[in-house]
């Protein structure tokens, strides 16, 4: 870690790897020879997609993503994929199961509502979404469009730990939060999409993989820069692609191949995540929040159960070069957000600040 570099816990935006952020740097003001910065290339031009083609061909090999599937890049972030996955998907049978565990699945719900019939397959707000529902607890219906849900709940720090069985009914995912943490069947799902700024680069983009058997059956009123069979059809290019995010996002794929891809990361995250659950397991001042068995592996949640403790925890905290460490303003209490990029040095420093402050308060 660099000397004036601080620990970002930030729940996204968030920390990119400084190799990472030294080459973009070096590459700024000319771009391997071409005499510009990659910001201002032609989408059109040889140079730019070269950058484009090999993005796309390493992210398809590192998270094995089958033929039968695309790729894409949409502006937008994930929230434009609410409205977007429901204005493509919904008109196949007008109906749609939705999973409620947290604060996106619920605002992708509502969004849905516009188009069509959402009926909620199970809604854990009845214990503030500490919990991830068990495959027998789903209410599915076998004539929905598809099944949505979100992998890894930022908020609340829960992650579902399996992939729902839905028989026939194609499975839509909001990836958001752990993207390439660990490797996934993507051949078991419809559409995996999630807003780049948490794993895999600077905010401005979501990244979606569609299946490309359920492209084209899009509502009549889809706008055209909304419609997968459009993006499908002009491979990301139908209008001007978020170029600088596709170009960061390629270079995070070449960090993550020096870490063993999302084979190595899972190892990874796996570790930083049980350092900082066994101060939590072991702390007789610091609670965690979600239960055990639904434990997010990229965003710890805990509190102490006294606000003006937290207060105190956060402040010193950040006085000490851990920054973002705060719960969001629906939970209160504490997050420390530790995605692909946050280095194991991070949370390891973390974990002996927090015995630290407990044995001080
Ligand atoms: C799981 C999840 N889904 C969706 C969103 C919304 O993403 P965006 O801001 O890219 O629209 C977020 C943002 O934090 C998120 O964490």
């Amino acid at each position: 870690m660099l000397k004036d570099r601080i620990f970002n816990f930030s729940a996204g935006p968030s920390m990119l790897p400084v190799s990472v952020l030294e080459t973009a740097s070096s590459e700024m003001l000319n771009y391997k020879g071409s005499g510009m910065s990659v910001m201002e290339m032609s989408h059109r031009s040889k140079v730019y997609q070269s950058i484009f083609d090999e993005t796309k061909a390493d992210f398809k090999r590192i998270f094995n993503v089958p033929d039968t599937h695309e790729i894409l890049f949409m502006q937008g972030g994930a929230t434009f994929q609410f409205s977007a996955a429901a204005m493509n998907l919904m008109g196949i049978t007008g109906k749609a199961d939705y999973a409620i565990t947290g604060n996106f699945s619920e605002i992708a719900a509502k969004e849905a509502k516009k188009y069509g019939v959402v009926s909620i397959a199970c809604d854990t707000s009845d214990r503030n979404h500490t919990y991830i529902p068990a495959q027998e607890e789903l209410k599915l219906s076998p004539d929905a469009s598809y099944f949505h849900y979100c992998a890894n709940n930022t908020i609340y720090g829960t992650e579902w730990k399996y992939i729902p069985d839905t028989g026939d009914v194609p499975l839509v995912c909001d990836m958001s939060s752990n993207f390439l943490s660990k490797p996934v069947d993507v051949s078991k799902y419809g559409i995996i999409y999630g807003g780049v700024q948490k794993n895999l680069a600077p905010a401005g983009m979501a990244l979606v993989i569609i299946d490309k058997a359920l492209a084209g059956k899009h509502l009549p009123y889809t706008p055209k820069i909304m419609t997968y069979q459009v993006a499908i059809d002009k491979d990301s290019m139908d209008n001007t692609p978020p170029c600088y995010n596709i170009y960061m996002l390629g270079l995070m794929l070449k960090w993550l191949d020096s870490q063993g891809g999302v084979e190595g990361m899972e190892k990874i995250k796996s570790k930083k995540a049980g350092i900082l659950y066994d101060v939590l397991d072991s702390s007789k001042l610091f609670i965690p929040v979600a239960d055990k068995a639904a434990r997010s592996d990229m965003n710890v949640t805990f509190r102490t159960g006294n606000e003006e403790l937290d207060a105190k925890f956060i402040k010193a905290a950040t006085e000490a070069g851990f920054v973002n460490l705060k719960g969001h303003r629906k939970t209160g209490g504490m997050r420390a957000s530790i995605y692909n990029a946050m280095p194991m040095e991070g949370v390891e420093k973390l974990a002996d600040f927090m015995q630290q402050f407990e044995k001080n308060n």
